[in-house]
């Protein structure tokens, strides 16, 4: 059978950038959209193919900088796995520089892949530490929360340099998660943010640890299932991404398209400065609110519904899950 192995997307519900100079973010994982990576037995050489992004190459061709390459170089070594020959195919669904984690899901759904071609168990813990190392090639000085809540599959309270605190969330929540069109590097928009905090740390670090305790009042909403106060920290938190200049026109207008359209709360997700908006919504005014954030300009608007409860963990233990 051919090891196949896939990853999901994931939002961050409030707290990011913050997030990179120690204080919480809440992310949530987008199980619908996901990243899939096969491997075919083979001789050698090990050759890699993302249809994607137009990839085809032999492993030992690709740069050390290659992200791909060095996922996969990585894996092999820090897991012992002597494969040298054969196919590893990358595919995926999720829009790309876009807020949703493509690289780090891609990531994890290599070092999966590659484990279960090797018969190896890895748990979450140890895809998230080696996906890490890729995310510090894609972002330079990532906080983690990415590759943790990805690696999880489960909504998470995120410290970087803690164990997360895997969240239940007290009631079920629809958000619509609106694609700007616009596509944006994290790495950019964090350099930005890390530069302008250099030129004024006093009021950036005033701005970073509102958006903390925002985190978490909202991490509390959350497990209250108090969708109308979650929404209010997220609408806040906006406020506050703008304040930091990574906010971008077009991300203004599709917050503005959700509030008018009576969503509970809405703000960019991610790095910002293009990427998505994501919007918790009442599940009577979806449809409402999906039409408006297609008129204020979304290149595309998916749902996604985090259930009331506990989540079941994601399949990382079986050598040909998905
Ligand atoms: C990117 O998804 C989230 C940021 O906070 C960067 C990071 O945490 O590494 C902008």
């Amino acid at each position: 059978m051919t090891p196949r192995a896939s990853a999901c997307a994931k939002i961050i519900l409030l707290g990011e950038h913050a997030v990179v100079y120690g204080f919480p973010a809440v992310a949530v994982p987008v199980r619908s959209l996901r990243a899939t990576a096969e491997y075919d037995a083979g001789p050698p050489p090990l050759r890699i193919e993302a249809p994607d992004i137009g990839l085809r190459a032999v492993l030992e061709d690709l740069p050390a900088e290659n992200p791909l390459g060095f996922c996969v170089r990585h894996t092999l070594d820090v897991l012992h796995i002597p494969l040298s020959g054969g196919r590893l195919r990358v595919t995926s669904d999720i829009p790309v520089a876009s807020g949703m984690g493509s690289g780090a899901s891609v990531s994890t759904a290599v070092v999966r892949a590659l484990a279960a071609a090797a018969g190896k168990t890895v748990d979450a813990e140890q895809v998230s530490a080696i996906v890490y190392e890729v995310e510090r090639i894609h972002h330079g000085t990532p906080s983690g929360v990415d590759n943790t809540v990805i690696a999880y599959e489960q909504p998470v309270y995120f410290v970087r340099g803690k164990d997360p605190d895997i969240l239940a969330a007290g009631g079920s929540m629809l958000f619509l998660i609106a694609d700007s069109g616009v596509r944006s590097a994290t790495r950019d928009a964090v350099a930005g943010v890390r530069e302008r905090r250099n030129k004024d740390p006093e009021r950036y670090d005033g701005i970073f640890q509102s958006i903390g305790e925002l985190t978490d009042a909202g991490r509390a909403c959350l497990e209250a299932g108090d969708r109308r106060m979650l929404g209010r920290a997220m609408f806040e938190s906006q406020g506050l991404l703008d304040a930091i200049g990574v906010g971008a026109p077009g991300l203004t207008r599709l917050v503005d398209a959700a509030r008018n359209a009576g969503a509970w709360g809405a703000k960019l997700s991610g790095a910002g400065l293009g990427g998505n908006v994501i919007a918790l919504v009442k599940p009577e005014s979806a449809e409402p609110a999906e039409a408006a954030l297609r008129a204020a300009g979304a290149a595309a608007v998916f749902r996604t519904v985090l259930e009331h409860g506990n989540h079941p963990p994601p399949q990382t233990k079986s050598p040909h899950g998905t």
